[in-house]
């Protein structure tokens, strides 16, 4: 996990900003990052947090910009129970700003987001996913399932259910 210890205290507790906004973040925003909104919002909700946390996602590739998540995605979704309604976007220069933390799904959205990040502060709210699995910590990676089969999609959920968990916790606990 990347050390981001020095910066939490100040972002879970800073009275002016109560809200902590996380930015999920993939390559197309049509499947591994609306889908992580989507199962951290069911979190927080349930746990009574949403209005401590502004939840986000966003891509790299603008192809499919202003759609709803993948239909395959929204149907495996579905049927554990999260609806998902975001429409894709691209990442824009103010979200390193407006983010305390931004998530990337695996390394290559990891290293684009490093190199689009203005400035060090920037870089350091960038952290990957799969970090904070504590069910699958054989994953370095939540794998891209545009291309795949339905197994292909049940993975990505299992990784974003372990990995979003272990993400609030990590906020709740001030170690992110
Ligand atoms: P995502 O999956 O990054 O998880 O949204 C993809 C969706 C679409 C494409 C690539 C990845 N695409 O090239 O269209």
């Amino acid at each position: 996990m990347k050390d981001m210890k020095s910066d939490s205290n100040s972002r879970s507790c800073n009275p002016m900003r109560p809200k902590t906004h996380i930015l999920f973040v993939c390559l197309g925003n049509i499947c591994r990052s609306p889908a992580a909104q989507g199962v951290m919002q069911s979190l927080v909700d349930e746990r009574g947090l949403s209005h401590k946390f502004a939840l986000d996602s966003c891509g790299f590739y603008g192809g499919h910009a202003g759609d709803l998540p993948d239909k395959r995605m929204r149907v495996h979704a579905v049927r554990r129970g999260y609806e998902l309604t975001h429409r894709s976007r691209t990442i824009r220069p103010w979200d390193f700003d407006e983010a305390d933390i931004i998530v990337a799904m695996d390394g290559h959205n990891y290293d684009d987001l490093m190199e689009a990040a203005p400035s060090p502060e920037a870089q350091k709210k960038i952290v990957m996913m799969t970090d904070f699995c504590r069910l699958h910590p054989g994953h370095d990676t939540v794998p891209d399932p545009y291309y795949e089969g339905a197994e292909g999609f049940e993975l990505v959920l299992d990784l974003l259910e372990d990995a979003c968990a272990g993400l609030l916790d990590a906020v709740c606990e001030g170690e992110v």
